[in-house]
């Protein structure tokens, strides 16, 4: 029998030529079939590619199927209100709608909440490549431009004369930036650790985000060990420094409340975070699954202490301080509790439970936990509640295309300590998109999927035949299941992402992120997206038309 599920196995495994080399992939990995292949019904099984897709290309143009075409929403520099503007290198993007008299949701009318992970230097501030290997120091004014354009930008934007439109002036628009004030809460809040600290300064490294069923937005600080050191493409700042320890956690923002303080929720833990998927467990309990996109870092899933409250949904604003925090373990398919009290080898080798939430990366080595190769989005298939991640590559270890992995819960229970998992879609030259990054699931439960080959890969040795990053829509059902269907191409240097659909799923909504990332001069930028003539790459939110026609 064994021998036998080893052969199904690894004709599996060399049918969709998955992960040569991966960090987490052995035989042994693989266990339970039994829960997999929930049956997904009627109308789904039959998804079909409903757009004509477009061929590689390295144009500096964000390309579509013939059928569509985009307005910009937001580029860095525009205004969000009188005093602040949008920010650099927008990532997340996500809209909530206004709730209508009636309790229903208005589709044409709502709150775009968009997040910023990073600034260039050379187009935020002046500050050169040449300076820096000159050794010059940015000066406080040009640290400062930097820390403006990171964060959140919250606005509203409505459907009016055929298309969405920034709304000039309204009262929701705002920025939160890496000088604004910032809670700490949650368990690690206030401990030794933290310098005792209930506040943080700002936010920063804010790559994907998710939304909670409570009606706030989540967002991932991602890459926050870069900061405080003088890399090029960070800020330097020595006469402030950050406290590292207070990035590199998931910020709650109420787009709606425009008083609102963001939240850091260090019960969440501290790693690479990329983004959060909600679910609710079958006893009430409010499940999030997360992961760190480091190379041979590991997937989290934390489970709050309370009950989730349909009812009164502003109860729940704290839920995420009091829960426990899992990392996942692929070998034996088990969530293993990163609790200093339920574990002897964190209770030796840690000082406290805010000890081990801020070093999440060791406190999993110590428990066992899977390293995988750098999880970045994950989400939740609405046809069958299945969770998804993009493992999005890991090059020591050989895997330069990464996968797409399909984890379910036993009994299909987000609450559960048990699970199965199988690769969904290996990336590759046969597969037609590497590196995956950002997902989203439309209501029909098509797997869209952003390509993030990094900007100085692009184009060149085994990336050459992906050519500019890409937008790939994925059937999970149906004759296509798996198979990616090239929907955009992105502009020259970019990564696209932070996708999500209007409530009529008539807009698609999509980030454009580090145009011309790789220039090395404001004189020949290798990309002038999106204004063309003599203007500088511009990051920026787009509205993509055509759907449902
Ligand atoms: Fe900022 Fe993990 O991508
Ligand atoms: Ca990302
Ligand atoms: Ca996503
Ligand atoms: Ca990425």
């Amino acid at each position: 029998m064994a021998d036998k599920l080893e052969d199904i196995i690894n004709s599996r495994l060399s049918r969709r030529s998955m992960l040569k080399g991966a960090a987490f992939l052995t035989i042994g990995a693989i266990l339970p079939l039994r829960f997999f292949d929930l049956e997904i019904p009627g109308e789904r099984s039959k998804s079909g590619v409903f757009f004509e897709p477009i061929s590689p290309s390295a144009s500096d143009s964000l390309v579509l199927p013939e059928g569509y075409s985009y307005d910009i929403i937001r580029k860095w520099g525009d205004k969000i209100n009188d005093k602040e503007y949008f920010g650099y290198n927008n990532d997340f993007v996500t809209f909530l709608p206004f709730t209508l008299a009636n309790g229903s949701k208005d589709p044409n009318d709502g709150i775009m909440f968009v997040n910023h992970e990073y600034p260039n230097p050379l187009f935020v501030s002046g500050y050169s490549f040449e300076d820096h290997k000159a050794g010059k120091k940015k000066t406080e004014e040009q640290i400062f431009k930097e820390k403006k354009c990171v964060g959140f930008s919250i606005f509203r934007i409505s459907y009016k004369n055929g298309k969405w439109e920034f709304v000039n002036d309204d009262r929701y628009n705002r920025r939160i930036d890496a000088t604004s004030s910032i809670i700490l809460s949650g368990a690690a809040a206030g401990s030794k650790e933290m310098l005792f600290a209930y506040e943080a300064a700002g936010t920063l490294g804010n790559c994907s985000g998710g939304l909670t069923p409570w009606g706030t937005v989540l967002s991932g600080e991602e890459n926050f060990q870069d900061y405080p050191d003088e890399n090029v493409y960070r800020w330097n700042d020595s006469e402030n420094k950050l406290i590292t320890e207070h990035y590199g956690w998931v910020v709650e923002v109420d787009p709606f409340d425009k008083n609102s303080v963001p939240k850091k929720r260090t019960s969440l833990g501290r790693f690479r975070h990329e983004n959060v998927a909600i679910a609710i467990s079958k006893d009430g309990y409010v499940a999030a699954y997360m992961g760190d996109d480091k190379e041979d870092e590991c997937v989290y899933k934390f489970i709050s202490s309370r009950k989730f409250n349909s009812v009164d949904l502003k109860s729940n604003a704290d839920i995420l301080d009091e829960g426990t925090l899992y990392a996942a373990d692929f070998g034996n398919n088990k969530w293993l509790a990163l609790d200093i009290n339920q574990n002897s080898g964190l209770k030796s080798a840690f000082a406290s439970q805010a000890d081990v939430l801020i070093n999440c990366d060791s406190a999993c080595r110590a428990i066992g936990a899977t390293p995988c190769n750098r999880c970045e989005d994950i989400e939740i298939n609405p046809a069958d509640g299945s969770v998804f991640m993009a493992f999005t590559n890991n090059k020591p270890k050989k895997d330069y295309h990464g996968s797409i992995v399909r984890l379910i819960e036993r009994d299909n229970d987000p609450g559960s300590l048990e699970f199965s998992w199988e690769v969904f879609a290996a990336g590759g030259v046969d597969a037609g998109f590497s590196c995956p990054d950002n997902l989203y699931f439309d209501s029909k439960s098509n797997l869209w999927v952003l390509s993030d080959i990094s900007s100085g890969a692009i184009g060149k040795n085994t990336y050459a035949p992906f050519k500019n990053n890409s937008l790939f829509m994925i059937p999970t059902a149906g004759e296509n299941k798996g198979k990616a269907f090239r929907f955009a191409s992105g502009p020259v240097d970019t990564e696209m992402c932070g996708t999500c659909f209007s409530p009529d799923e008539k807009t698609m909504f999509l980030s454009i992120q580090h145009p011309g990332e790789t220039s090395e001069s404001l004189t020949n930028p290798t990309s002038r997206w999106p204004n063309y003539g003599d203007d500088m790459p511009r990051p920026a939110v787009v509205a993509i038309s055509g759907f449902g026609k």
